[in-house]
């Protein structure tokens, strides 16, 4: 007899929610004992795509959905709600410069962040998974700077994930005997997968593979431009993947990681790894069920630091453009 948890997710009549709402209807995100009540939000245009994805998940008779609402209207999209998974972004369009894709962006997750802040529970935690993630998850934090930093993530988990199941085929150990790993940084190809520390079955895993110039070389790019091998090999972008990850994102934040092992998320820094105050930076965490925290206090071999200062560099790069755009005040 649970009441229903409030969930929200943007971009609602896209390909990749198209996976992520039946996945959170059958209770993969949150368990299999809580009711959930869906909102959708989309823009005016695709409402009645978005309508068409609410009839299909009406038709799947999910026990666990105890109500879906469709709606243009940001305000009564984030009204109550305690999980806000924001996937709907503008993408890059022909002849669109890296200052106009970052103002369109801003455009939409200025004013979404501050719907959250005006209408959602006070418990919302916020996961925005539309590019460029990292920099729409610090412009909407920003807008609402009445809701504690923490509550604001990016998706990393899709890097993260890739990274995983690369390892997993090098060493021929399951995903679930790989422990340790995370992905420094930008949601972009200056991304770090850091396997320093990762163990297999407990042993160091750069013992198992015995192959750092792989590890350190075509490793960590298959993972940076997995991303463009799908869109190759699919003709269209990560979609069931990507919501995967975000239902294993959501799904860690609120239920708690493995004990003993860790995973990526991108938060706003609180300074951690000399990454500046801020930044919203993939980092190796916990959860307790309640908050991220940062596992803290790790290693870093002079090739990862080296990469770590690119990827936060670009990161610097994406705020001062935003901030210069007027987009974080
Ligand atoms: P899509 O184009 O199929 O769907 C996007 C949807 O968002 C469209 O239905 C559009 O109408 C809607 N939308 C646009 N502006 C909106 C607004 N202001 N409010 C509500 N809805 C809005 O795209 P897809 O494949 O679902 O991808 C969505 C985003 O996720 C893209 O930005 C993509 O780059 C990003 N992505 C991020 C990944 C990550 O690891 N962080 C992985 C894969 C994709």
């Amino acid at each position: 007899n649970t009441s229903p948890v409030r969930v929200t997710v943007t971009g609602a009549a896209g390909n990749i929610s198209y996976a992520l709402l039946f996945r959170i209807a059958a209770g993969e995100m949150l368990g299999p004992d809580v009711p959930v009540e869906l909102r959708l939000l989309e823009i005016e245009q695709a409402v009645a795509a978005a309508e068409g994805t609410a009839m299909e998940l009406d038709d799947a008779a999910f026990p666990l959905l105890r109500g879906i609402d469709v709606t243009a209207d940001a305000d009564a999209a984030f009204d109550g709600t305690s999980i806000a998974i924001l996937v709907g972004a503008m993408p890059r369009r022909e002849g669109m410069d890296r200052a106009d894709l970052l103002e369109a962006n801003g455009r939409i997750f200025g004013p979404q962040g501050r719907a959250i802040a005006a209408n959602a529970a006070p418990d919302v935690r916020v996961l925005v998974v539309g590019n460029p993630a990292n920099t729409n998850a610090l412009i909407a934090r920003a807008a609402a700077p009445d809701v504690p930093a923490d509550r604001f993530t990016a998706m990393m988990r899709l890097d993260h994930n890739r990274a995983l199941a690369r390892l997993a085929e090098r060493t021929g150990a399951g995903v679930d005997r790989i422990e340790r790993l995370h992905v420094w940084g930008n949601h972009s190809d200056s991304q770090v997968p850091d396997v320093d520390h990762a163990l297999v079955d407990g042993r160091p895993l750069r013992e198992v593979v015995a192959d750092d110039a792989w590890l350190d070389g075509p490793f960590r790019e298959a993972v940076a431009t997995r991303g463009a091998a799908i869109i190759k090999a699919r003709g269209a972008s990560s979609a069931a993947s990507a919501a995967s990850a975000a239902v294993d994102h959501v799904r860690d934040w609120v239920l708690g990681t493995r004990p003993g092992d860790w995973t990526t998320a991108a938060l706003p820094s609180t300074g951690a790894y000399g990454i500046p105050e801020g930044l919203v930076a993939g980092v190796p965490v916990t959860s307790d069920g309640g908050a991220w925290h940062v596992v803290e206090g790790l290693s870093r071999s002079a090739l990862v630091q080296e990469r770590i200062d690119a990827t936060v560099a670009e990161l610097t790069s994406e705020r001062e453009a935003v901030d210069t755009l007027g987009l974080l005040r």
